[in-house]
């Protein structure tokens, strides 16, 4: 081979080289209301990102939304079709409310492009298969929106169960709640929200214990719902567009939630979730092993962290014992919602299963459809999750 030959070898593949690491994932989000807003700030200090298109419904939003953010060249669109099939891109973040989470997502993976849906996944389990059979057939990449796992506090939870300190886990309980908390908006009527605490908030106490012992997978669940305080005017409030009475008028899911779920494993978990109630909080998160036990105080884990420093007791050498886990600080630098969008971005690039996959969640939505299923007809049910 002749010296030039072969020095344009390596300058070709040097300019390659260069291209990909300059080749910047073109991004386009799908629903520009309030949680859009946790992902363009987070996309914005990424240099390896470029966001091309918003779609959102209501005319004259996703533009008032981008401008707002600062950012430029944006392509608008008045929903996630139009958008999709003029846009070349990488991945869409799907912000849309639960409702509008199924469909969005089932057209990007069809049309070739990577996911990241918030949660809850989906509102009914039928939803949920249907979007992993798009999943499957795609080939793409489509990851769930739970940001309290990149937390270090988080992760210690399922370290403790991952190094065997507590043996064989048999029981769990967990949930949680605010006094008042609901939050109104679109998450309030049954035609966006879909369900109300139960996906809401209840996920991610779910997506806590279940992520922390493998993702067992559930058998039967008996569950409970109610709507005592949001149907209430007295205990509901006004926003900006509505009264409390109109609040109490339009209210159409479920506050409160309960339900005791068999596993896989010979594992019972004990559930519940409140957006309001008269109590400060319905308990700590628990989990019971065969050698061990560990508390969670109390936690709006959906804010990303635990509630205080957890508990764990076991037995040495035949004395009891109770030993305080200190709370972990974080040292990346990172925010919740960065370390999410970042982890589903690097495993477009690298080319790695989803951070937070579907054929966990998928077990996660069947529980909360078998809550809302079960309280329907008010006896246990049965967990049937097709074939994907
Ligand atoms: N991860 C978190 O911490 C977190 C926090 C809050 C909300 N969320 C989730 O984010 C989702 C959105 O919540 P939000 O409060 O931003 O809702 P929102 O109602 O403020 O915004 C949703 C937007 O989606 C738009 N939309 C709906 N269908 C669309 C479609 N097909 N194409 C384009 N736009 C469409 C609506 O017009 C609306 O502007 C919910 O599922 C919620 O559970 C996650």
């Amino acid at each position: 081979m002749a010296n030039d030959q072969v020095l344009n070898q390596f300058t070709q593949s040097f300019e390659e080289e260069k291209a990909a690491v300059t080749k910047k994932l073109k991004i386009g989000i799908i629903g520009t209301g309030w949680i859009a807003e946790a992902h363009i700030e987070s996309y914005k200090e990424m240099e390896d990102v470029e966001i091309v298109a918003a779609a959102d419904l209501i005319p004259g939003k996703a533009e008032a939304f981008m401008k707002r953010y600062g950012v430029e060249g944006v392509r608008f669109y008045p929903s996630h079709k139009e958008m999709i099939d003029n846009e070349e891109l990488d991945a869409v973040s799907v912000c849309t409310y639960n409702t509008a989470h199924a469909i969005p997502t089932i057209y990007a993976l069809e049309h070739g492009v990577n996911v990241l849906l918030e949660k809850p996944f989906t509102v009914t389990l039928d939803e949920a298969v249907e979007v992993c059979r798009a999943e499957k057939k795609s080939g793409k990449l489509l990851s769930i929106g739970f940001q309290p796992r990149g937390d270090v506090n988080m992760q210690m939870i399922k370290k403790i169960v991952d190094s065997g300190v507590l043996g064989k886990i048999y029981y769990i309980q967990t949930g949680g709640g605010r006094r008042r908390g609901i939050p109104n908006s679109t998450f309030i009527e049954k035609s966006t929200g879909g369900i109300g605490a139960l996906g809401d908030i209840g996920c991610y106490s779910l997506d806590m214990v279940l992520n922390a012992i493998g993702y067992p997978k559930p058998l039967t669940v008996s569950g409970y719902k109610s709507a005592f305080f949001g149907t209430n005017p007295e205990t509901q409030y006004a926003d900006r567009f509505h009264t409390a009475e109109e609040n109490a008028k339009r209210f159409s899911v479920d506050d409160f939630a309960a339900a005791f779920i068999r596993l896989e494993g010979d594992i019972v978990l004990d559930f519940r979730i409140a957006w309001a109630m008269h109590l400060d909080t319905p308990g700590d998160t628990i989990i019971m092993g065969t050698k061990g036990g560990l508390r969670i105080p109390s936690t709006e884990c959906w804010n990303g962290t635990v509630g205080g420093e957890m508990t764990l007791y076991h037995d040495l050498a035949g004395v009891m014992m109770e030993e305080k886990i200190p709370i972990l600080k974080d040292s990346s630098g990172k925010g919740l919602f960065y370390k999410k969008i970042r982890s589903f971005l690097d495993a477009i690039i690298n080319n790695e299963p989803a951070p937070v996959p579907t054929s966990q969640i998928l077990y996660n939505q069947a529980i909360i459809d078998g809550i809302y299923k079960s309280s329907e007809i008010g006896k246990e049910i049965e967990v049937e999750i097709p074939e994907i």
